[in-house]
């Protein structure tokens, strides 16, 4: 985050107290702070009670072998039943749990019985086809009601989906499903975006080209109703397999422990780390957490979460907390400004959604655009808005409330990641007087603190890293077959302190003089873009594999509307200069990175240098070349070894 940002998260003095109103009403009580501290453990486990469990569980947490931690281990459970049959049961079949809204205008109401029996008929399509407990499945899918149908079958087999996010490449693709071994592929034909049809199952079969040796049958959605390659014997359509089986399927019971899913992300390094979650914790924690971060009234609200269930967000709050919730909520399938820029508000107006939550990049487009468009709509529904994914910027924050909210809603900033799995930090609607810019306070049961370099707390209006102290229920089980990753990127930093391990989530945060924490971005060489997760050395792998490049350095650089932009400094290989024109390969290596890993991480630019500032041990000095980038004056370069070659560069971009 850029040091403007921090100082106007430093200056920021406005405060919101909750309405008595909204307070007497709420879900949330005080008391369960208070609740939380006398017994961290009796508090998870009287929340993991409000789930069914086939066989209830005796003990809460075993953290006999850190980081590797086993909630409600003896119990068992059905996370889908949790999320259907139990409220067909209980009722509430005619219930609508998912108001689903196509891109071109086509929409889908689809109740808690209809979604009940969609998923009993697709497991049985997936038990035909020999799924079965711990099997893994590859989704690769539009935000259509079959990706959560597909998501929450697999789940009722006590399979293990690794749902791939469609904006990414065949090579994303290919590389996740090897990772995972993934048995079946379940794809669509295409999915709309931004007016078109994009292709998802030709993707599918140039990522099985390379390598289909695990993947024996490839599901096919029809969505996009546009032509695609077929083969034989692998491919079938998913709508064929389901008039050919029934809606009778009883969910069997598994583990607590039992795997729910695998989705990659970015790290440090160039290869993605499949995040491992498993069922009861994840479970217990999404849904408590959904619950009272947005003050869900499941009779009566209607509840719109903007995320792709590619990415943990949709995982958490478009799929599971909300059906174990017996919420109704608006799923959308396409882009914020198709086939206009008023689209979101249109459909807010159009379900009476009370409940929203998406980015702060979303805020900050829509803040662009201007406050005219908003306005055309009402919006008067709205109770609560949430944001996730980035620092949310004071201004964006007022915006929201003001322009959205229309001056009365409860902000609930929330700080979480893919490995926490469910919300961490977050003010509490009723309860917290909620402060622009500020994630503020760890919700109960959840510990945390903000360290120093050697693990000291940093105290009341002061920085450092933030850490959380003890396990938590929807916390990553591992990385998919690397134990020792897992152990080395997020226990081994502070694995020394009393009472540690601790987790080290990668993100610098401030207290603030009240102890509230505001969060400053990664300390790590993750870039957050448009809320989305990127590595620097996953796109500088990218760069390198394109035969012009010889070096390539890739840094995160402030941007106004997505948080940060990926910036590129590129040397091209001595032979290869003179061939093309300095924006001639600019422009062939933003496709390129395109092309490898998918449009979320095209660098918004490619700069063709000379040479890239070293330390006199080779290390690339990443600090200086983001001061280039934000237009900064240029920090440090006692360690360089050639101190020209920042200027050199910084004399290219002008
Ligand atoms: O840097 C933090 C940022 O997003 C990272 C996690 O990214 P991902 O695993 O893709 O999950 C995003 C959605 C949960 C964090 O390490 N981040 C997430 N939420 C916030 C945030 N930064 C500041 N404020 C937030 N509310």
């Amino acid at each position: 985050m850029s040091t403007t940002s921090i100082d106007s998260l430093l200056h920021e003095n406005r405060r919101f107290a909750p309405d008595p109103a909204f307070t007497a009403n709420a879900v949330a009580k005080p008391e369960i702070y208070d609740e939380a501290r006398a017994d961290r453990l009796a508090f998870w486990a009287k929340q993991a009670r409000e789930l069914h469990w086939h066989t209830p569980f005796t003990q809460t947490l075993d953290w006999s072998n850190p980081p590797f931690a086993r909630w409600f281990d003896d119990g068992e459970l059905n996370v889908a039943y949790n999320c259907l049959d139990r409220h067909v049961l209980a009722g509430n079949g005619d219930r609508v749990a998912i108001h689903w809204e196509g891109e071109p205008g086509d929409s889908r109401t689809i109740t808690y019985a209809e979604l009940t029996s969609e998923v009993k008929r697709a497991a049985n399509v997936l038990a035909k086809l020999g799924i079965g407990q711990g099997d893994r499945v590859a989704i690769y899918m539009p935000q259509i009601p079959e990706a959560i149908i597909a998501m929450l079958a697999i789940a009722r087999l006590g399979a293990v989906h690794s749902v791939v996010f469609g904006g990414f490449s065949a090579e994303s693709l290919r590389a996740r499903i090897e990772d995972a071994d993934a048995k079946l592929v379940i794809t669509a034909d295409g999915g709309w975006r931004k007016g078109k049809v994009f292709p998802l199952k030709t993707t599918v079969d140039e990522a099985l080209s390379a390598n289909a040796a695990t993947v024996e049958h490839v599901l096919v959605v029809r969505r996009g109703e546009n032509v695609v390659p077929w083969v034989d014997g692998r491919d079938l359509w998913w709508h064929d397999e389901m008039a050919a089986v029934s809606d009778e399927h009883e969910a069997q019971a598994f583990p607590a422990e039992n795997p729910l899913f695998i989705l990659y992300t970015s790290g440090t390094t160039g290869k993605p780390k499949g995040i491992l979650h498993t069922s009861g914790g994840y479970l217990t924690q999404t849904t408590f957490t959904h619950k009272n971060v947005f003050d869900l009234h499941p009779e009566t609200d209607v509840y719109w979460c903007t995320a792709d269930v590619g990415w943990i967000t949709g995982h958490s709050y478009v799929v599971y907390a909300p059906l174990a919730n017996g919420a109704t909520q608006v799923v959308y399938e396409g882009t914020p400004d198709t086939p206009h820029a008023g689209r979101w508000w249109e459909i807010i107006q159009k379900y009476k959604v009370s409940i929203f939550y998406t980015a702060p990049t979303a805020i900050r487009s829509f803040m662009k655009i201007g406050r005219e468009v908003p306005q055309e709509f009402d919006l008067s529904s709205l109770r609560v808005l949430g944001s996730v994914g980035e620092p949310i910027n004071p201004e964006a924050w007022v915006w929201y409330r003001d322009i959205i909210g229309g001056g009365r809603t409860p902000i609930v900033d929330t700080w979480w990641q893919t490995e926490t799995g469910g919300i961490m930090i977050s003010a509490l609607p009723g309860i917290t007087t909620t402060k622009p810019g500020s994630a503020q306070v760890p919700l109960p049961g959840i510990s945390i603190d903000v360290l120093d370099d050697e693990g000291m707390h940093v105290g009341k209006e002061a920085g450092g890293l933030l850490v959380v102290t003890e396990p938590w229920p929807s916390m990553l089980r591992g990385i998919w077959g690397d134990p020792d990753r897992f152990r080395e990127t997020y226990w081994s930093k502070f694995a020394h302190l009393e009472g540690g391990p601790y987790y080290f989530a990668g993100d610098g945060a401030h207290l603030d003089e009240d102890g509230d924490v505001q969060l400053l971005g990664r300390v790590d060489d993750v870039m957050n873009v448009s809320g989305h997760r990127l590595s620097t050395m996953e796109i500088e792998s990218a760069l390198v594999s394109h035969e012009l490049v010889a070096e390539a350095a890739v840094v995160g650089a402030h941007d106004d509307t997505t948080g940060q932009a990926v910036v590129a400094f590129v040397i091209l290989r001595s032979r290869k200069e003179g061939t093309v024109t300095a924006s001639e390969a600019s422009d062939l290596l933003r496709a390129h990175v395109a092309q490898q890993i998918g449009a979320i991480a095209r660098p918004r630019q490619v700069f063709i240098v000379a040479e890239l500032p070293k330390t006199r041990s080779g290390k690339i000095m990443r600090r200086l070349l983001q001061d280039v980038a934000e237009g900064r004056e240029i920090g440090d370069t006692t360690t360089l070894t050639d101190t020209s070659v920042i200027r050199l560069i910084s004399d290219t971009m002008q």
